[in-house]
């Protein structure tokens, strides 16, 4: 029984999960850090946008261009709530995370990293918040740095609290990390984090890709500077990012994309830009799919963020409880469900992550392998890959039933 949400009924929203693979299997969709499913709300809600009111937003004065307009703003308030911003000027509309860590990057990275300067960085991060950094670092003549984290899946304060001391002081820019780790799992001390590195004066963003969509999320309680994330890993379609900037540093930043919509005069020789948050969208942006992201939010409001998070504990706690029961088998991250998210991370003695995730396949299990785009963690690991099962609001336990049994199927195969 779930105790928490009510998944069997939730899971009667979502169509995909009600298909047939092959030979009649249902799918077992363990791949939710890659990207989640979406409801029936949310595809309705896009074919709504087409069938209905299909539009340019921010430039005609007819009714269906006006109601395009009205969805699309009405999302970034929608997010603005989400997240508790100020300020509905501080939600920018990008395609995904990495594009919302580029222009943050190459705008207020290129006017304010200097030569000398340090960016510090985890080991444990996405390559989205890798090589922006490291190719505005290598520009610049800059140095990035990394927070090491050790082999239970945690970083060290006092590591951090070194690296940024007095020694140091006014040479570190940023730093840079992903609230929770697509590969280990855990969730950082982001608040202690930016509490420590603003009494240094020095922003921090966060690349809340994995964290946003499995719990609360309050940028104005963990004080971040910068808060990338995406539609698609809650819910909500590809296509569709956020960036989230305190509205004084966003003031002082250079403009991204440049062309229709972001301007509020182009002459010969000169351009006037648009107001905030225009100013950061040009050209014509995924209206479609942004209203999709509203629908989202919606879904996820009804059920709320503290009980998803709930959900997720509970649904780890097992997961975790029964692959260590899988012979041979090596789980990386915290032991303790309570500092994860949901997703653990493992590779099985003498069976490739690949030769794993084909296997699971034959019983409809989806799971991601490979090196989660998370290279310079595999190195820290001295791994090149694993495998990965990621849960969200309409996973259960039989699905993780169906997932051991397959691993231990694995395990048999690859012994005889
Ligand atoms: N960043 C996504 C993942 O971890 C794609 O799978």
């Amino acid at each position: 029984m779930q105790a928490l949400l009510d998944v069997y009924k939730i899971r009667q929203d979502f169509p995909i999960l009600n298909r047939k693979l092959k030979d009649g299997k249902r799918l077992v969709y363990l791949d939710n850090a890659a990207t989640t499913q979406k409801p029936k709300e949310v595809i309705d809600s896009i074919s709504r946008y087409y069938s209905e009111y299909n539009a340019n937003i921010h430039r005609a004065v007819y009714q269906i261009a006006e109601e395009a307009t009205e969805e699309y703003e009405n999302t970034r308030e929608k997010i603005r709530k989400f997240i508790n911003a100020k300020y509905p000027e501080e939600i920018i509309f990008t395609r995904n995370t990495t594009e919302s860590i580029n222009l943050v990057a190459y705008t207020w990275g290129n006017s304010n990293i200097k030569k000398g300067n340090k960016i510090i960085l985890t080991e444990y991060e996405h390559h989205s918040n890798i090589v922006p950094w490291q190719t505005l670092c290598h520009n610049k003549n800059a140095k990035v740095r990394y927070l090491e984290v050790d082999n239970d899946g945690y970083i060290s304060l006092e590591d951090l609290d070194m690296m940024i001391s007095k020694k140091e002081d006014g040479k570190t820019k940023l730093v840079s990390l992903s609230e929770m780790s697509n590969v280990l799992g855990t969730i950082f001390p982001v608040k202690e984090i930016i509490k420590m590195a603003h009494e240094k004066e020095i922003p921090v963003l966060l690349d809340g890709a994995q964290s946003v969509p499995h719990m609360k999320t309050d940028v104005q309680q963990s004080g971040c500077d910068f808060l990338a994330f995406s539609a698609h890993k809650m819910l909500g379609p590809t296509g569709v990012g956020v960036l989230y900037v305190k509205k004084d540093i966003l003031e002082e930043m250079k403009p991204f994309i440049l062309g229709g919509d972001m301007i509020k005069e182009v002459h010969k020789e000169n351009t006037i830009f648009n107001d905030l948050p225009y100013r950061f969208e040009g050209g014509t942006p995924n209206i479609a799919d942004v209203i999709g992201f509203n629908a989202a939010i919606d879904y996820l409001n009804k059920i709320g963020m503290e009980n998803i998070r709930e959900h997720e504990l509970e649904m780890t706690s097992y997961l975790l409880d029964k692959i260590q029961d899988v012979k041979s088998t090596t789980i990386y991250g915290p032991k303790n469900a309570k500092d994860r998210g949901g997703l653990v991370s493992f590779n099985m003695d003498g069976i490739h992550p690949h030769d794993c995730a084909t296997i699971l396949n034959d019983y409809g299990v989806a799971i991601r392998s490979g090196h989660h785009c998370a290279q310079v963690l595999m190195e820290k690991l001295e791994i090149v890959a694993s495998s990965r099962a990621s849960l969200y609001i309409y996973n259960t336990k039989e699905e993780i039933d169906i997932l051991i049994d397959a691993l231990n199927h694995a395990r048999r195969i690859f012994s005889t």
